[in-house]
């Protein structure tokens, strides 16, 4: 997945400055290499390479570019390793096309082939080059730029966004064919780009986009027109409310610590949305469903585990979940009329959660609702509704907030459902979710607060240590899989999470002395998690526990340090506390690898591809 920014400006000495500033915004997009294609007096000056952009831009001086208008790329490598040649905008068969895509070219090998039969002269081994071409092919043919950027989403097939334009026109034209894309309109500038981010340093007046439609950018103003037929549709700007120092760090040295502090904010702010007026549709919703899906990926999945205990414990109802391309292998063949899904991202753009959305909406049956961080997003648009995580923009690449945010929502849903289906007492679910209002917000603040200074020293005794396990047991399963997912994610480590049962069932075989195995547990289960401890222990493994504090606890920890304890609290808020300390200690742990927690190698905030 990558980032493009395209921008038309009347203002011509500060093309590149401009397109640095908002690009910068989607470095959690990609940050294998950056691009920049400026156009000034009928000249395309393309300066690209392998880096960041704070690092390419030092290299090439991209900030200092001049023209009227320009494209960027920030690259997250699949075809192609990340080199120079590689890397994005791309020029077409000479260098009057230029342009720059995100997504995946499907077709890439047989349309590669076809295009340098027919004379094309195609440099990389990147399939956004091809974009390029196929604008430069219809052209030929037909002399209108517009016309060309549809008949190329005839040829281009899989899901992909790009932005292109020509050295001899004032224009530039971009198409959303299943990637992101957003517009703005400022004063004598315009603005494209794959997200919201990137386009408020400009303007907050924002153009919205589905698939299948494309854009012709002039500095005043922003057209959009059908791919189908060609025709123009009306689609005026609307005042975006999304604040824009959203995606500042704000005096932490990193937004990865910014976000984990933001936690007991939006403890509040999403217990606010849970509380308004769409609560009746969505819990409707599930309760008229004959069978419940949860499909997410990643740390959205972990959540979605934790979410299906709760909706077990709480509300008597089962929950098949199932990370997103598993889904239609697993379960496709059982959806029916009245089946739903809920699909959990973050972006609304993961690739394997809008397979589900469309296999769901191709056979036509039963519902989907969206659980969704940003505003706009193509799930928050084409999901039958959206619970919106409330978490404002997550910039560093591993979820904090809105993983946490996710769980509020499933254990709040859960106690909601309980109480309507009396599964639950009144009185329970009404203090729980009391606590969850109330309580949860102060809480996290002390759980951060207390556990600050322990994973900072903590982190230090691992520094050495290559290979972990992290086990949970019931609640705190997907609380484990979670802290494991964090330190393999940001530290480059091996650290498996796992059900703290199953461990005796072949890994604890690893177990030598001193090998360390963090155990996650709420209080009632704790009994249970001291024989999985004991087992580790007995072989001379070094535990280390995040839970409560318990006397029964106390014997398994070697010092201060091993034992994160979170404050004390209604057992059913033990796992939405325990994950903070598994964040906490893997940033640390990260940061003193020398690793930047926000942008870990290889990978990209938002995957958009399969
Ligand atoms: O945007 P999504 O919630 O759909 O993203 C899913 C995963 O890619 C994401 O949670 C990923 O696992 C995180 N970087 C982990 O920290």
């Amino acid at each position: 997945m990558c980032g493009i920014t395209g921008i038309v400006t009347l203002d011509s000495d500060n093309i590149g400055e401009l397109l640095v500033k908002c690009s910068r915004k989607l470095t959690y997009r990609g940050y294998d290499s950056v691009g920049v294609a400026a156009v000034r007096e009928g000249k395309v000056d393309l300066r690209k390479d392998v880096g960041t952009v704070d690092e390419v831009d030092r290299l090439l001086g991209l900030s200092k570019m001049r023209g009227d208008r320009g494209i960027a790329q920030l690259r997250w490598a699949t075809y192609g390793a990340p080199t120079k040649v590689n890397a994005q905008p791309h020029f077409g068969c000479d260098e009057v096309f230029y342009g720059a895509h995100n997504g995946n070219i499907h077709n890439y090998v047989e349309y590669k082939q076809e295009l340098i039969d027919a004379g094309h002269k195609v440099r990389s081994e990147n399939d956004g080059e091809l974009c390029v071409h196929a604008v430069d092919k219809y052209y030929e043919q037909t002399g209108d730029m517009l016309e060309a950027v549809r008949l190329s989403t005839q040829d281009l097939k899989g899901a992909f966004a790009y932005t292109v334009g020509r050295a001899d026109q004032a224009e530039i034209y971009a198409v959303k064919m299943g990637s992101s894309l957003v517009a703005g309109v400022a004063d004598g500038a315009t603005i494209v780009s794959s997200d919201l981010p990137s386009v408020l340093p400009l303007t907050s007046n924002v153009i919205y986009l589905a698939d299948g439609e494309m854009l012709v950018l002039t500095h005043d103003k922003v057209r959009v027109y059908r791919v189908e037929d060609g025709k123009k549709l009306e689609r005026p700007p609307q005042r975006s409310t999304v604040d824009v120092h959203a995606a500042e760090k704000g005096g932490y040295p990193h937004f990865m610590l910014k976000e984990i502090n933001e936690q007991p904010q939006i403890a509040k702010d999403v217990m606010g949305v849970l509380a308004g007026a769409d609560n009746e549709e969505w819990l409707k919703m599930i309760e008229d469903s004959s069978r419940l899906y949860l499909v997410a990926c990643g740390s959205s999945h972990n959540a979605g585990i934790l979410g299906t205990y709760y909706f077990n414990r709480l509300a008597g109802m089962p929950v098949y979940h199932a990370i997103g391309g598993q889904f239609e292998p697993m379960y496709g063949n059982t959806l029916d009329d009245e089946s739903l899904c809920i699909l959990v991202s973050q972006s609304g753009e993961t690739k394997d959660i809008l397979n589900v959305l469309n296999h769901v909406r191709d056979a036509n049956l039963g519902k989907t609702l969206g659980v969704v961080n940003v505003i706009g997003s193509t799930l928050m648009f084409q999901a039958d509704s959206y619970i919106p995580m409330a978490c404002g923009y997550e910039v560093s690449v591993p979820a904090t907030k809105t993983y946490f945010s996710q769980t509020v929502i499933f254990s709040y849903l859960a106690a909601k459902l309980g109480e309507r289906n009396g599964h639950l007492d009144r009185s329970e679910a009404k203090t729980f979710i009391r606590s969850l209002k109330d309580d949860l917000p102060k809480l996290a603040q002390a759980t951060i607060d207390r556990t600050g200074i322990l994973t900072k020293n903590l982190a230090r005794t691992l520094v050495n240590v290559k290979d972990l396990y992290c086990l949970g047991y019931g609640f705190t399963d997907g609380v484990a899989r979670e802290g494991a997912l964090k330190i393999k994610e940001i530290c480059y480590n091996h650290c498996e999470g796992m059900y703290s049962s199953e461990f005796k069932h072949g890994p604890l075989s690893i177990v030598t002395r001193d090998y360390p195995v963090i155990f996650v547990t709420t209080t009632e289960d704790s009994w249970m998690v001291t024989n999985h401890i004991n087992e580790v222990r007995a072989r001379g493994g070094r535990t280390i526990i995040v839970g409560e504090r318990e006397d029964r606890l106390e014997p398994y920890v070697d010092a201060e340090g091993d034992y994160l304890s979170v404050p004390v609290s209604n057992v059913l808020l033990n796992p939405l506390l325990d994950v903070i300390p598994l964040q906490m200690l893997s940033y640390f742990f990260s940061v003193d690898l020398g690793v930047n927690p926000d942008l870990p190698r290889n990978l990209s905030k938002t995957l958009t591809v399969d």
